[in-house]
C-alpha cells in the first residue's frame, strides 16, 4: 500500500520523505489555507520534495473552468495530479484529462456508486473519505470494502486512495482490505512507527549491552 501525506506543510513532508516511505502528497483548499502559503508556490515546492503524485485541487464548479484551472496546475510540475470533485462536471473533467494522459484524483467520494463512476471516467485515483463517514455515524471502512469488491469485479485500474484518515486503525484496515493508497496527516503516519514494546525492548537491550563493555565501532 502506498503512503501519501495529507498536508501542505513542507517541513512535515520533508521529514516523511527522509524516511524513504513517502509515495506522494495530497492537498486540498483547506490544507492550502491552513499552510498560509501561495497555492502555486507551495505546490511547486512539494513537487520538488517527492517524485510521487502531488494532488492539487481545482476550485471551479463548471467543466470549462475546471479545464482551464487544470491547465495552469499541470504546468507546475510533471508529478502534479489534478484533483476534481465527484460531480458531473468533475467527472467530465476527469474523463477529458485522463484521455489526455493527465493523472486525476477524484475526491469527495462517499458512495461505492460514485467510485464506480470515477473508474468509468478513467480516474487514476478515487478518494473515498472514511473519517467523514465515521463522523456521520457510518463505518467508513465498509465503503472501502465495497469499492475494492467492485473494482476487482471489473478489473478497473483506478487506485483506491483512502482519504480522511484520522488514526492508525484506519491505516491497518485499509491494508487489510487491500486499498492501493492511503493518505494521512503526518502525525498519523509517524504514529505507525511507534510501539511501547519497541521502546521498552530497546531500553532493555541497551542496558544489557552496557554490561558487556563492548562496542561495535
Ligand atoms: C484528501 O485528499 C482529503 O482532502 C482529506 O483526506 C480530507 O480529510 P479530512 O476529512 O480530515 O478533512
Amino acid at each position: 500500500m502506498k503512503f501519501f501525506a495529507d498536508t501542505a506543510e513542507l517541513d512535515d513532508i520533508r521529514e516523511l520523505a527522509a524516511t524513504g516511505l513517502l509515495d506522494g502528497v495530497t492537498t486540498n483548499p483547506s490544507l492550502i489555507a491552513k499552510s498560509g502559503r501561495d497555492f502555486m508556490e507551495v505546490t511547486k515546492e512539494i513537487c520538488g520534495i517527492t517524485d510521487g503524485p502531488v494532488s492539487a485541487e481545482v476550485v471551479a464548479l463548471d467543466h470549462e473552468t475546471m479545464m482551464k484551472e487544470a491547465e495552469v496546475l499541470r504546468k507546475i510540475a510533471d508529478n502534479v495530479c489534478i484533483k476534481v470533485p465527484l460531480t458531473v462536471d468533475g467527472l467530465k473533467t476527469c474523463k477529458a484529462l485522463s484521455d489526455d494522459g493527465t493523472m486525476v484524483n477524484v475526491t469527495l467520494c462517499f458512495s461505492a456508486n460514485q467510485a464506480l463512476l470515477a473508474a468509468k471516467a478513467g480516474a487514476t485515483f478515487v478518494s473515498p473519505f472514511v473519517g467523514r463517514h465515521d463522523d456521520n455515524g457510518t463505518d467508513g471502512m465498509d465503503l472501502i470494502r465495497d469499492i475494492r469488491l467492485i473494482y476487482d469485479n471489473y478489473d478497473f485500474g483506478t487506485e483506491i486512495l483512502v482519504a480522511s484518515v484520522r488514526h492508525v486503525v484506519h491505516v491497518l484496515e485499509s491494508a487489510r482490505i487491500g486499498a492501493d493508497v492511503m493518505t494521512a496527516p503526518p502525525k498519523v503516519i509517524m504514529a505507525l512507527f511507534k510501539h511501547v514494546l519497541t521502546d521498552k525492548g530497546i531500553e532493555g537491550f541497551l542496558k544489557d549491552w552496557e554490561t558487556t563493555g563492548q562496542s561495535i565501532l
